[in-house]
């Protein structure tokens, strides 16, 4: 298996323990560099962790005016839209604590230039992270969700960002959801200090099965690709999302 697996006896056990992860790596990084760097994952789980980490057991635990927010991927919706994923953290994470808009860089989801929206996200991880685009950012940390399909950010299977080498973020049609969708492309990924997946529900225990102890088949299993060259990788899964695993 990839990575360390921890399995929780509920969501809301997952979802303190993600808050205490999310909370550790933040205080340790802005101690080590004065900022933590963070890409925060789509989809509905996410929302979990977030009301946790604004709930006053965790809310006071971080210099949240040292964080740089970014995202692993967008839908190509604009920022009101209810399926934007820079909505939802919004709504339910800045807002609440109060993070200053210039510390949150979003994708430019409701572009018409797909392409240039995806080169314009990428200067945007150079100038922040500063090292120009010789190598990826390294995040200190990259929140993760996995599909029902194994799909993990936007790397659906099958989609071309899933060969993507050089560049740091993809506009990636996907067919499957007759959509584009942009994403972090798994070098990007891989690049972080620590890598977190969240992953809840019987809805996902067929296809954790498979992707932790399954054969390697990553264009079919996307989050499959997801190996950090240094990096730590964590599984957070609940009971009902492990019931299919041999643990
Ligand atoms: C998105 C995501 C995607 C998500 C998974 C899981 O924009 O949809 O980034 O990768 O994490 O689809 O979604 P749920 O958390 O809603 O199950």
């Amino acid at each position: 298996m990839n990575g360390t697996l921890q399995v929780f006896e509920s969501e809301t056990a997952l979802f303190e323990g993600a808050a205490e992860n999310f909370v550790a790596v933040a205080k340790s990084a802005i101690a080590a560099r004065g900022r933590f760097t963070v890409a925060l994952s789509g989809g509905s789980t996410p929302r979990g962790l977030y009301d946790r980490l604004t709930s006053d057991a965790f809310r006071n635990q971080v210099e949240w005016a040292k964080v740089e927010w970014f995202f692993g991927d967008e839908r190509p919706v604009g920022p009101e839209d209810p399926e934007s994923n820079y909505r939802l953290a919004n709504e339910s994470l800045f807002t609440k604590l109060g993070v200053n808009e210039d510390k949150v860089h979003r994708i430019q989801g409701e572009s018409e230039r797909p392409e240039a929206a995806a080169a314009d996200y990428q200067k945007e991880l150079a100038r922040v992270f500063g090292g120009g685009d010789a190598n990826p950012p390294s995040f200190d940390l990259v929140l993760l969700g996995m599909g029902s399909d194994g799909h993990t950010a936007s790397l659906f299977p099958f989609t071309s960002a899933l060969n993507v080498r050089k560049r740091w973020v993809a506009a990636n049609d996907v067919p499957q959801l007759s959509t584009r969708r942009y994403t972090l492309t798994a070098v990007v990924i891989n690049a972080a200090a620590c890598v977190l997946f969240l992953v809840t529900g019987v809805g996902k225990a067929k296809v954790l099965r498979e992707v932790l102890h399954g054969r390697a088949e990553p264009k079919r299993l996307p989050s499959q690709m997801i190996r950090p060259t240094t990096g730590e990788l964590l599984w957070y899964v609940d009971r009902a999302a492990a019931s299919q695993l041999e643990l």
